[in-house]
């Protein structure tokens, strides 16, 4: 998906879902775009659901979905995690060892890559690290990744996607972000390995198109959703106090995440692409 989405020169929107109400509203949203989509999973989703049932939960879903759909673990720092994620139909897990030394982080992405391949499941690396809360994982200061260490990184580990921090970060934005677009650029041009953009609740429009235009692949989009979810439940239950139906509120939660997820398909240009 990503190595069309290069070829295509547009970007591929990965959506971290919490529940079946959110993952089936994406899937609905990439279905009546014709785009592909990226469901994602974090840890602390994973947890909470426990990863054998979300798993099944997940893969029935996507397996029948209308258009190109990849199921992809987020942020895991968690090695065993990670196999087991590759073991019960993941497509792609991102290994996160990126708060480790950086000989450390190549090190241990390799093994997770080298089970990986096993199963034939891809693996996204990232380098320096990326600012902001997701989740679990809290980082106070973004560490701006380089050019030769993530070039060597890609090269060492194999991994099948690249996230750099290039300033962006993850959670409600306090102020502009300085992006590092000519990081984006220049690892675009000197390697197949499809870039990844993390933090993209918040970005400006401009800013998506420029990423993509430079070579981004995959953008992640996941603190917007989770506030559209909020925000569409106590909207319902404030302007219904009278309802007892929870299917009622389900599905205009689900319209409401769809409702977000479609503008982020056209504005990265996947939109008909599927
Ligand atoms: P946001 O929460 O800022 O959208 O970031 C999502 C993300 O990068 C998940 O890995």
């Amino acid at each position: 998906m990503l190595v069309a989405a290069r070829k295509g020169r547009y970007g591929v929107a990965a959506f971290n879902v919490l529940n079946h109400f959110t993952l089936a509203a994406v899937l609905e949203a990439a279905e009546k775009e014709k785009s592909p989509v990226i469901i994602q999973t974090s840890v602390a989703t994973v947890k909470a659901l426990g990863v054998q049932a979300l798993a099944r939960m997940a893969r029935g879903m996507l397996d029948a979905a209308g258009v190109p759909v990849a199921l992809h673990l987020d942020h895991c720092q968690d090695v065993e995690l990670c196999r087991r994620a590759c073991d019960l139909g993941w497509d792609s897990v991102m290994f996160d060892s990126s708060h480790l030394p950086f000989e450390e982080n190549i090190r241990v992405t390799q093994q997770v890559r080298n089970y990986a391949r096993t199963k034939g499941v891809d693996v996204e690396g990232e380098v320096g690290i990326i600012a902001g809360v997701e989740d679990d994982i809290a980082h106070a200061q973004t560490s701006l990744a380089g050019y030769d260490d993530t070039m060597r990184y890609i090269r060492e580990t194999g991994v099948d996607a690249i996230a750099p921090a290039i300033g962006t970060a993850h959670g409600v934005y306090r102020g502009v972000p300085v992006i590092n677009f000519d990081l984006v650029g220049r690892l675009a041009g000197a390697t197949a390995c499809p870039v990844v953009v993390h933090g993209g609740t918040g970005l400006e429009d401009a800013v998506f198109r420029k990423l993509i235009e430079l070579g981004a692949a995959k953008i992640n989009i996941s603190t917007a959703l989770k506030q559209t979810y909020v925000d569409a439940m106590r909207r319902f239950l404030a302007e219904n106090t009278g309802t007892v139906n929870p299917l009622k509120l389900d599905r205009f939660i689900m319209d409401q995440v769809a409702g977000l997820v479609v503008p982020f398909l056209r504005l990265f240009g996947s939109s008909g692409k599927a």
